[in-house]
Parts: C-alpha cells; structure tokens; sequence
C-alpha cells in the first residue's frame, strides 16, 4: 500500500480515514465527487516552511501561491498560518479579500494584468506588484499615479533556468511569456529603466523557475544569476531589499516522485543566496517563497462513487467514476500520475490494474492509468491521492457538469468549505435568446442612412 500521510490511516473495519473522519461516511454525507482537505496537515505543511527558514535566522516571507486552490478558507488558513498570499488574477485577489486577508499580505503576479485588475490592486492597497513586461511598467505607473499611490514593485525575471524534478536546464534565451528575458539583455533594460517611473518603488526580482521541482539546484542555479542582476540594480542606485525565488517544491504522486525535504530545499536556498550575495558584497535580502502545490496537493483526497466496467480481454480493465477530467484536468493536460484506492475496502488487495476513467465525452478523460486495485464493484468508493493542488481550481463545467462539493476535516469534524454546485448553478448565468433592441434600432438608421 502506498504511504498514508497526513492524519490518513486505514481504520480496523478496512475504511479510509482522514482527519477523524470515515471517507466512506464523508461519501455518504457530502455526495461524490468530493474533496476532503486534511485541515491539520495543510497547517503542518506550512509550518515546515516556516521552521525551515527560522531555523536559518534570515529574512523571508512565505506567499502561499493561491492558483493551487484559491478559496475563502483557504485563504484564511494561510493567513492564520502567517503566509502572504500571491495572486494572479482580480478574482483570486476578489477571494484572498473576502477571507478578510490584509491587503498588506497579498503580492499581484500576471502576464498580462488588465487595467481593471491594476486598478483593483492598488486601490486595495496590495503589498507588491510583480511587474512582468514593458508595457506593464506605464500602465501600473498611470493606475498608481491616477490613485496618488506610491507602488512598490519586484521585476519578474526569466533567469534562463527551468526546473522540474530532479532536473534543470540552462535554456539560453528563455522562451518563455512571463518575465523580462535576462540572456536577451530585457532584464537589465528593464532596471535602468523603471526608475523613470515615478509612482513605482522596485524593491527587487523575481523569478519561478518550473514546477515539481525535487531539490534546490534549479533554485541555486537562478539565484546564481538572479544576484548579478540584483548587484546591477543596486549599481544604478535602486533601493532593493527582497529576492523571490517562486514555488515550485515537487510533492510525491507516485512511487517515482522523490521530492527532497521542504528544510533541505529551503537551505539549499539559503546558503546559495549567502553565498552569491556576499560575493558580490550585497547586503542579505528578505527570502520570498511561493508554495503552491507543496502546500495543498498532498493535503486532499478525492472520493468518486465507482460506476459502470469495461474489461477487455488481453487489452485492459476500465472503471468509470463519477467525475473525471471536470474536477481533475492534470492528467489530459500534461499526463500527470495519480494513486488511488478503495476507500470502503483499503484492506483488500489490489488483485488487477484498473483504469479509472472519467464521465465525460472524451477519450482523454481519465484519471489513473492501470491503478493497481481490488476489484471494483459499483458503488464502491473510489479515493485518488494527492488532489489538492490544480485540481478543483482548475475544475469545469465541461458537458455541464456540476462542480464538486470540498470539505475540510479535521479530528473527527467535517465542514463544507465549498458548495456542491447544483444543475441551477450550472444555467444562473443563461439567458434564453434575447435581442438588445435598441443596438437593433441604432443599426436600422445606420443602413437607411
Ligand atoms: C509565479 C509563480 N509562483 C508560484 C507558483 C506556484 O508553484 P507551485 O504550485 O508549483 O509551488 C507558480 C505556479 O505556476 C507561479 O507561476
């Protein structure tokens, strides 16, 4: 049986618990698909974070990277946890706000930031705006100026540095759409020149260099680079106090996944920022982080009620859940690996390999290739680990399908932190077909004109 993190452990009767709470009573109560949150070891994660860098005696912050699951009590739970949080978007900043999370707090990341969503970013009072391109610098200039604000910035850097496992690579000029290319020379450019700027304060960089990422060299490699630039900055006098190295710290999916220690990453990043930066006689800077999926992906479990068999002889077995690719795209997106098993019989033994498919109309909809299984009966519940990150945030409504339900559970306690959708939801923003007459009138006297 794979490793049962968090408060998971297989109860004496052959069921699946997490946080005190019987998975298959959670299936019975909330309906399937639903995701169940491990509340105690979501804090657990973050704390290792914080002990990580404490334990270094540096400066830093932890932005807990919201993409990964964005919800009003996730929001808190981070906050309460003592994370900044980042967005990128004005309805993650719409979210993090409802929580009641300090605007201080809150770091705004994009690629292509409307006006709109600047606007709504400074008028809040976020904590810094990750500068991405060009043209970001004169329309966050005009916002910042139009709202009589002083912004304070970090410039988005593409290091030329990808990371994902255990492996990174110099990719020369980065063709990547975030970030001012440093190869290319756009990075320096764009520090000689946000000093023209004057509603901007740039306080440092920024770099993310990849996802999945199994130990600190990928980090150690762009801080590398990340401190000639920071020196270069300060050269031409601007003020810098904060280095952020993004997220990207790998979770273990599968047996094949092997992510170093949250501690030893963070002092892998530590020393190479001491390192580099006293080489280069520059002061220590503030350490910013931005775990996304290292936080909530191994936190969650999804359950999913066990429907309908296809066994081909020779070729393979199928088993259908009731979700699929609507509440779980990572493997139709980039073949991403699960494990799962039978919440309601943990104890049996996993006799075959099963596939488990989703409900949707599209080959691609699946969620497990050949899951080593029992053999599934309908109604059985189905349980696939390690669903906590990109999964319900990057949920549909493809084939109109609702949204599942998602608790938090924690000692023997379980609590709704995001409703079930109803097929009401699914239609609230229809309208039957309707034309706006008076667009109908204007464009009559057009054509009689
Ligand atoms: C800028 C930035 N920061 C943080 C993250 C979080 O990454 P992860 O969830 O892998 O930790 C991402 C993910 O795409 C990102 O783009």
């Amino acid at each position: 049986m794979r490793p049962l993190q968090g408060t998971m452990k297989v109860g004496s009767e052959g069921h699946l618990w997490v946080g005190g709470c019987d998975t298959t009573q959670l299936a019975q109560k909330y309906g399937t698909p639903l995701f169940v949150y491990d509340e105690a070891y979501l804090r657990e994660r973050i704390r290792e974070f914080h002990a990580a860098f404490k334990a270094t005696g540096v400066s830093y912050e932890v932005a807990y990277a919201a993409k990964a699951f964005c919800t009003i009590a996730m929001c808190q739970l981070a906050d309460q946890e003592g994370c900044a949080l980042d967005v990128v978007s004005g309805g993650e900043l719409y979210t993090a706000l409802q929580a009641g999370v300090d605007p201080g707090r809150i770091h705004m990341h994009g690629n292509n930031k409307t006006r709109a969503e600047l606007e709504y970013a400074v008028s809040s009072g976020v904590s810094v705006i990750v500068v991405d391109n060009f043209a970001e610098f004169a329309l966050l200039n005009d916002v910042a100026t139009t709202f009589r604000r002083q912004v304070d910035v970090l410039l988005r850097i593409a290091p030329g540095v990808e990371a994902h496992t255990h492996e990174y690579i110099s990719t020369g000029q980065q063709d990547s759409k975030f970030g001012f290319d440093l190869e290319s020379g756009q990075a320096r450019r764009a520090l000689e020149v946000v000093g023209d700027y004057d509603a901007l304060r740039c306080r440092g960089l920024h770099s993310h260099i990849g996802s999945q990422i199994f130990d600190s060299q990928g980090f150690e490699a762009a801080i590398s680079r990340l401190a000639e630039l920071y020196a270069y900055g300060t050269s031409l006098g601007l003020v810098f106090d904060v280095l952020n190295v993004g997220g990207g710290f790998g979770i273990r999916y599968t047996e094949e996944d092997d992510p170093a220690p949250i501690a030893s990453s963070i002092q892998g990043i530590v020393h190479k920022v001491k390192d580099s930066f006293a080489a280069l006689s520059l002061e220590m800077p503030s350490i910013w982080i931005e775990p996304g999926r290292s936080v909530v992906g191994p936190a969650a479990v999804t359950l999913y009620t066990a429907g309908s068999q296809k066994a081909i002889p020779g070729v393979r077995n199928y088993v259908s859940i009731d979700g699929g690719m609507t509440d779980n795209p990572r493997l139709a997106l980039y073949g991403a690996k699960y494990e799962a098993m039978l919440a309601n019989r943990a104890s049996d033994e996993a006799a075959e390999a099963w596939s488990i498919a989703g409900k949707c109309c599209e080959s691609g909809d699946m969620v497990i290739w050949d899951a080593p299984l029992p053999r599934p009966q309908m109604g059985d519940v189905v349980a696939v680990f390690d669903t906590g990150a990109y999964n319900y945030s990057m949920a549909s409504n493809y084939n109109r399908i609702p949204r599942p339900a998602v608790v938090f559970v924690r000692d023997g306690r379980s609590g709704i932190v995001v409703e079930r959708e109803t097929y009401e939801d699914v239609v609230r923003l229809d309208r039957p077909l309707s034309y706006d007459e008076e667009n109908a009138a204007a464009s009559s006297a057009m054509t009689a004109r």
